[in-house]
């Protein structure tokens, strides 16, 4: 049994929606395909597939049906967390969307899913992203203070949602948790967030994140090894769409 995730597929069977960088960037080219190929050869029935956000650009459930589809049929048992972008997830419908879902793939959020004895838990997270104010050098001057404040209430939501899941796996008994993000941990500034925080408190192995997508992002947050956590950046794009194994 291993563990592998990937985040950001940005599935578009039934959307016209796309990102820029999908129309122009090379490893977006059949990105769907090359990913069915790598999982193939990667994953097998007992393994786990933790998909890390942003997995549809369809804006309703009508629009995403052929993206659902699609990840239900990719091998291994399919774990989701919700991205920005995952207009059909409403986040307070967590419970209720896992039984309509329930045999294709299962929803992380204010829960968990059980992995050996680990406990796997996740949440979308939020990461304020700027405006940041640069220097004639290129060095950050300063930032928008009025949408660093408004970032901080998402945060402390996400946080909370969070931590339900790992109190919920602590009560059943378990010590060993992998976190999953969509957001990364921190922003460009690297500083201690309430997430790197809970994953020092509760002792996580290893935090995994997405949404950084586009070389210009992929160094945004912490990757590697910080005060006993591991943090993974696994955007889809990033990895090459070849899943990553975490366990
Ligand atoms: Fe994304
Ligand atoms: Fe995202």
């Amino acid at each position: 049994m291993s563990l592998y995730a990937l985040g950001d597929l940005h599935l578009h069977f039934q959307s016209e929606l796309k990102s820029r960088a999908q129309m122009k960037d090379r490893v977006w080219k059949n990105h769907e395909e090359k990913f069915v190929k790598n999982c193939g050869k990667l994953i097998g029935p007992d393994d786990v597939l933790v998909l890390v956000g942003d997995h549809s650009w369809g804006r309703n459930f009508g629009e995403c049906e052929k993206d659902f589809e699609y990840i239900a049929a990719l091998p291994g048992k399919k774990i989701l967390t919700r991205g920005n972008h995952d207009m059909f997830w409403d986040a307070k419908r967590t419970a209720a969307l896992n039984e309509r879902f329930g045999g294709k793939f299962f929803l992380l959020q204010s829960n968990y899913a059980a992995y050996g004895d680990y406990a796997l838990v996740g949440t979308k997270g939020f990461t304020f992203e700027g405006p940041f104010y640069l220097d004639g050098r290129g060095r950050i001057a300063g930032w928008d203070e009025k949408a660093e404040k408004h970032a901080e209430k998402l945060v402390e939501r996400e946080a909370e949602r969070l931590m339900e899941g790992l109190e919920k796996a602590r009560a059943a008994g378990y010590r060993k948790y992998i976190i999953f993000l969509h957001y990364p941990p921190t922003n460009i500034l690297e500083k201690d967030s309430a997430f790197t925080k809970i994953a020092e408190e509760y002792r996580a192995e290893q935090v995994v994140y997405a949404h950084c997508h586009g070389e210009s992002r992929f160094y945004d947050s912490i990757m590697g090894e910080k005060n006993g956590v591991i943090y993974r950046l696994v955007s889809g794009d990033f990895l090459r769409w070849m899943p990553e194994k975490i366990l």
